[in-house]
């Protein structure tokens, strides 16, 4: 059991490389199984989750090779369809294995998904969508069985009660690539991560219009060919950093993106905190960030793109708990994301609960605490507390946060974090 000591107080500078985005390279690496030609893929962050997804093609039939740190060949020349319960059932992002192997192989066995505990995560959205297309679809023992004699383009929403779904907008896109006929796909996630898919579907030879906009139309094509492409850098990572310049920065250096990705992929942190700008700024591509002396509180709803990522609500939290006044933030896409509230107030925040929200009273003197990471966001945040706080604190559960932080303590250690990986 690993756990992780900080000694917190200390002002933090230096360079930090964002490393490449989990969340757009997961659905990438399944949409590798489309193609029987070689694809390549550049900035896959070397991550728990993306080792674990690598496998899990490997286990299906691909042949996955490093080329350098974060590049690796992929060639699914022949593939089976019934994915590894164990592995795959751990990993959310697994579930987009079904668009990828029904469009390969119009059949699919994956495990219900797993992933982090962030309250309810149905996927009545994605099955749904697959139906539409004439998949027929059956529940036993936790897993799903999906099969058709033949995909045929759909037209469909992919928004649900609490938004569009970003996975489930994945999944489809990958089924409707090597489908027949046309699929419009309405209220489609605009997360940049689709994006991303998107634009590795295309150079792979697939037609896809509207990019970036809410409404996409997928035609159809018969074969789909390997392709050679950069994984975007990531925005939640690169968030993560920001917030905890503005905790504890002398001057942190946000380094490895482009300002125009940045500013657009994190424009609803950017929107939703006032005076921003007076503690970021950029030269050239590198983002500078300072301690935020004197922030005015700030009122968040999590939103889909472009809105606050609920991806950065722990993060902003204890931002929160630094500014004098009251912060209200409240999560409209997971709306019971909020188990670590109580590891937050061992460090004293001053933290009121209501259904879907906090009210956050600042400002807060922390103490460095013992606290357990619950899963991979809040995981990080506990690191931004203990670095913020006066003393030690210890952090169980950092499994979690090699889930989707490339390199975390290393990075925080180039900053002057006084931190230590321990094995209990
Ligand atoms: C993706 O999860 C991300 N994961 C999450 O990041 C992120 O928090 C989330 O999108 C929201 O931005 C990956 O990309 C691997 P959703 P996903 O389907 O796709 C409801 C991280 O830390 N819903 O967009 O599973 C759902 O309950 C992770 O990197 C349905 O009702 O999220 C939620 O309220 C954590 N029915 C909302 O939609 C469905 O069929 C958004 O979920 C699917 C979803």
């Amino acid at each position: 059991m690993q756990y992780t000591k900080i000694v917190g107080g200390n002002g933090l500078e230096g360079e930090v490389p964002i490393s490449g985005s989990k969340n757009a390279c997961l659905p990438i690496i399944a949409a590798t199984l489309l193609t029987h030609e070689t694809c390549i893929l550049h900035n896959v962050p070397d991550l728990t989750d993306t080792s674990h997804m690598l496998e899990i093609i490997r286990y299906l039939g691909s042949k996955v090779q490093r080329l350098e740190k974060n590049s690796w060949s992929i060639t699914a020349q022949q593939v089976n369809y019934q994915a590894p319960r164990e592995s795959a059932g751990r990993l959310r992002a697994s579930v987009c294995l079904m668009g990828a192997l029904l469009g390969r192989k119009k059949q699919a066995i994956v495990p219900i998904p797993g992933g982090c505990n962030l309250g309810a995560r149905p996927i009545d959205l994605h099955l749904r969508a697959f139906e539409t297309m004439g998949v027929t679809i059956k529940m036993q023992e936790e897993q799903v069985y999906l099969s058709a004699k033949n995909l045929r383009g759909t037209t469909l929403s992919m928004e649900g009660p609490r938004g569009s779904t970003v996975t489930g907008t994945a999944n489809l896109i990958m089924a409707a690539v090597l489908a027949e006929g046309i699929t419009t796909i309405q209220q489609a996630s605009k997360e940049p991560e689709i994006g991303d898919l998107c634009h590795f579907l295309v150079q792979m030879g697939t037609k896809i219009h509207g990019i970036g906009t809410e409404t996409l139309t997928i035609e159809g094509v018969d074969t789909l060919y390997g392709t050679e492409f950069t994984i975007q850098p990531d925005r939640m990572e690169a968030g993560t950093f920001i917030i905890l310049g503005l905790l504890c920065g002398n001057s942190i250096a946000v380094t490895g993106t482009q300002r125009i990705f940045l500013q657009s992929a994190l424009c609803g942190l950017f929107d939703a905190i006032p005076h921003m700008g007076e503690y970021c700024h950029w030269e050239n591509d590198t983002l500078h960030v300072s301690h935020a002396e004197k922030m005015p509180p700030f009122s968040i709803q999590t939103r889909p793109y472009p809105g606050f990522p609920t991806d950065l609500q722990p993060q902003i939290t204890v931002l929160a708990s630094q500014i004098v006044g009251t912060s209200y933030i409240c999560d409209t896409i997971f709306p019971e994301r909020f188990a670590h509230v109580t590891e937050f107030k061992k460090f004293g925040m001053h933290i009121e609960q209501r259904t879907g929200a906090i009210y956050v009273h600042g400002r807060t003197k922390l103490q460095g605490t013992s606290v357990q990471a619950m899963d991979l966001r809040a995981g990080g945040a506990l690191y931004l507390a203990g670095l913020t706080a006066h003393g030690e604190t210890t952090i169980r559960g950092v499994e979690y946060v090699d889930r989707g932080y490339e390199h975390f303590e290393t990075k925080l250690r180039a900053l002057g974090a006084t931190i230590e990986r321990m094995e209990a």
